[in-house]
Order: C-alpha cells, then structure tokens, then sequence
C-alpha cells in the first residue's frame, strides 16, 4: 500500500518525501512530535494529541502559528489519499533548517512540520487479552519528559535491550526504585483493586491514552490513586497494563521473565480494555457521520 507524508506544504509518496540535510531535528533531534492512531480513517483523540503538541512546541520555544490549523488540514490531505484505513499519522515539528550550531538560529527560521501516515491494523482480541513481556531498566532520562520530544535515545536504547531480552517493552525506574513509565508508554498496576500510575509531572509523558483510561476508570467506579509505586510494588501487583496510542491498554503478562498472575490480561484490565474500545467506537462513529 502507497504511504504517504507531508513535508514543506506538499503531500507526496513517502519515499520522494525529503528535508534539508541541515534540518535541526536530524542535527540535534530539535524537535516535537506526535503519533496519533486512526480507526477506519478517523484519528482518535486529534484535538488532545494536537493540544499536547503545541504545548510541547511552546515547552522548547518553537512558535509556529497556526499549528493546530495546519495539523489538522495537513491529516484531511493524508487521509483522502490514504483512505478510511486503520493508521498510524505522525507529526513532527523541528526548528527548521540552518547552518549546524546549537544555539538558536539568528535570524530565526520558520519551523518546519512534517507529517506520515502510515497503515496500523487494529488490534486482535488476541493481542488484546495475551500482552507483552516487558523488562526493568534504569530510567536514565532528562528532567522534561512531559515533552513529547523528538530527541528518543535512552527510550531507543531501552527498547532495543527489550528486544534483545525477548521482551516488548521497557518499564523504566528512577535509580532502579520508583517506577516512572514505559519507555513508549504509561505505566499502570492493580494493586488489591486499586489502579496506581505515576502522576504527571516532569518524569513522565502525560500519556493521551493514559488520561482516557483514567476516565474509563472513572466510569466504572474504580478507585484510582496517581501516586508513584516502587519496583518491589510493580513486582507484587496483581496485574499491570501499559498504554499508549499504538498498544491502547495492553497488559504486561511477563516481567523479567515472571509470569505476572495468570499470564493473561487480569479482570480490571479486561474491564477498562473493554470501556475503551467502546469509546473509541463511539468516538469513531461520531466522527464518521460528520466528516
Ligand atoms: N509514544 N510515554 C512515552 C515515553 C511515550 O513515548 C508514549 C507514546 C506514551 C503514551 O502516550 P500516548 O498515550 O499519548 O500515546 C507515554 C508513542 C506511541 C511513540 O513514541 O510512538
């Protein structure tokens, strides 16, 4: 299937899509950026991702004017090419182009936005109830996580060691002790009913998908408590889900090669997987009869 992107005012195939060698974002990984899933053609949550966004743009001091407005005209020309497919769309914001040298361009440069999409079936109820491994890492990141920065390295290399480990994903852990996030993804455990997450804050992504499970918690009356739990705690859960916009709620079944309960998805999280997927099919329906 054709792929396709949007660089500087033009929709082209992804492979004819190109930028400046000397674009900030490949020299110095200056840059935002933003992955938005798409159920049949319509992205889920756009107005939220679209906000956070902007908001890590204005966090590294990148002014683009309009760039909501941009966005979203910028998805309606990838999507009627691509179809009511089930996606993947991928913005980017840099700094835009100019000779390598880290401070800030004078004269400024326009920014530049960059844009994918890209075919991402939906999940299986398979996928859904039998999860991923996931491993413990050191979480060796800055202290701006809430920024939703292009610049991925410790995330990169701590996924990779997943891999190499026979695992998915990458629970990460301030000095080895205070679980923060997956390394592209929102941490949560059950603990005796009760769902514990890391509150946002700077050690962490404020998760989109995150902030939609807590209101899926919310509608069905359960107790939520956003206070930072411990690796001892993550271990001794009785059930423990990432999320994040590709994986929705996906729960961890293995952790460090143990068994986490019954190896499947656990009761609150087959609840909260269930609540999601009907939002997104309300959201997705909503949306279809007004496009
Ligand atoms: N990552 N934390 C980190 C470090 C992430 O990279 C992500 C998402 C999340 C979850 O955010 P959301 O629910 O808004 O997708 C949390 C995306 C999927 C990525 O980098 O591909």
């Amino acid at each position: 299937m054709q792929r396709w992107a949007y660089v500087d005012g033009t929709v082209l195939p992804i492979e004819d899509a190109k930028v400046n060698v000397e674009d900030r974002g490949l020299q110095f990984g200056d840059g935002v950026y933003e992955v938005i899933r798409l159920y049949q053609g319509v992205p889920f949550t756009f107005d939220r991702h679209l906000a956070r966004l902007q908001r890590s743009a204005a966090k590294i001091r990148i002014d683009f004017p309009n760039l909501i407005e941009t966005a979203k005209q910028v998805a309606d020309a990838l999507i009627q090419k691509s179809g009511e497919i089930d996606g993947a769309l991928y913005f980017q914001v840099t700094r835009g182009t100019a000779p390598r040298n880290h401070p800030f361009p004078i004269p400024a440069v326009s920014p530049r936005l960059i844009a994918t999409l890209s075919p991402l079936p939906a999940l299986t109820q398979e996928q859904r109830w039998s999860g991923i491994a996931a491993i413990v890492l050191a979480d060796e990141r800055w202290l701006h996580c809430d920024i939703k920065a292009t610049d991925l390295l410790p995330n990169i290399l701590a996924r990779q060691a997943a891999i190499e480990q026979g695992a998915e994903e990458a629970i990460l852990a301030r000095d080895f002790r205070i679980v923060t996030e997956g390394a592209s993804s929102n941490v949560f455990i059950v603990q005796s009913g009760v769902l514990r997450t890391h509150p946002d804050g700077p050690f962490i992504l404020p998760g989109i998908t995150k902030e939609v499970t807590l209101e899926c918690a919310a509608s069905l009356g359960l107790q939520v408590d956003q206070r930072p739990f411990t690796v001892e705690e993550l271990r001794a859960a009785d059930e423990i889900f990432i999320t994040n916009t590709t994986h929705e709620i996906c729960p961890v079944t293995q952790l460090d090669g143990v068994v986490v309960g019954n190896g499947t998805a656990g009761p609150i999280t087959r609840q909260l997987q269930e609540v999601f997927l009907s939002r997104c099919q309300q959201e997705v329906s909503l949306l279809s009869q007004h496009a």
